[in-house]
């Protein structure tokens, strides 16, 4: 955390006055009117956590995504194939399996019941997202990709961005971000392989974000290929 305020620091404090439309230079405007201290930690505090917010999950996610796909001959060409919907379903269905976000957590504002268990005022629950999204009660065959599915819940019912008044603010660009990627790996490297090597996947390790930490693969670089790249 230090090594990345330090990266940052510059970037915040060049906006301190500024009053571009940029996140940062409005993070400055708006925490001023919020907190009278408000002060550098407090932005470099939203800076790093938006970066957070915004990187790791989405790469992990990918990661996961590719998993998913080099793994499964049938899915990979039904993905290759099917065009934008199809495209669209997997994305949703990587997200719920797979979608690095493991918990959140929450207090609770008055006593209440969940599952038999009494849990009082003011306590803090951990929010399992990762489980609700494999709960069989909601998801038939939750451990599979599934890209026609339409009840109890369509593809896009998952937890993996949370629900609620707080949920995720990047989940529109996050979907954008693993559709789009999917999209254009398949179509630039159409002979994308996992690597043949004595290394296995994974492991998948983590604990707030999981993920396969390790994918190799091979492929054939578009220029090899005597094609442009795609726009
Ligand atoms: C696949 C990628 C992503 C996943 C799985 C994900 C998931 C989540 C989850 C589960 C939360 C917690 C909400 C809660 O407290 O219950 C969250 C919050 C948040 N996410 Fe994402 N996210 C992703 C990508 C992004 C991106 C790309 C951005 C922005 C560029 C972003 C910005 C945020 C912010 C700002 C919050 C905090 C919202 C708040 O505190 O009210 N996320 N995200």
């Amino acid at each position: 955390m230090a090594e990345l305020d330090d990266m940052l620091r510059p970037f915040v404090d060049a906006r301190r006055h500024s009053d571009a439309p940029d996140f940062i230079s409005e993070t400055w405007r708006s925490g001023s009117t919020l907190l009278e201290d408000w002060g550098e930690r407090d932005t470099l505090g939203m800076v790093t956590g938006m970066f957070f917010a915004g990187s790791d999950t989405t790469m992990h996610t990918l990661s996961n995504a590719f998993v998913l796909l080099l793994t499964n001959d049938e899915l990979i060409q039904r993905v290759r194939t099917g065009g934008d919907d199809t495209i669209e379903r997997f994305a949703e269905e990587a997200l719920r399996l797979h979608g690095a976000v493991q918990f959140r957590l929450r207090k609770v504002n008055h006593d209440t019941e969940i599952g038999g268990v009494h849990i009082g005022k003011d306590e803090t629950v951990m929010n399992l997202h990762a489980a609700a999204n494999r709960d069989p009660g909601q998801f038939a065959h939750p451990g599979s990709v599934v890209l026609d599915r339409q009840s109890p819940k369509r593809p896009q019912d998952h937890l993996a961005f949370s629900f609620g008044p707080r949920s995720c603010a990047g989940a529109a660009l996050a979907r954008a971000e693993v559709q789009e990627t999917v999209r254009a790996v398949l179509e630039w490297f159409p002979d994308i392989a996992l690597a043949d090597t004595a290394e296995p996947i994974g492991p998948y390790t983590g604990y707030a974000l999981r993920s396969y930490s390790r994918v190799e693969t091979t492929f054939t670089a578009q220029h090899e290929r005597g094609a442009g790249l795609a726009s």
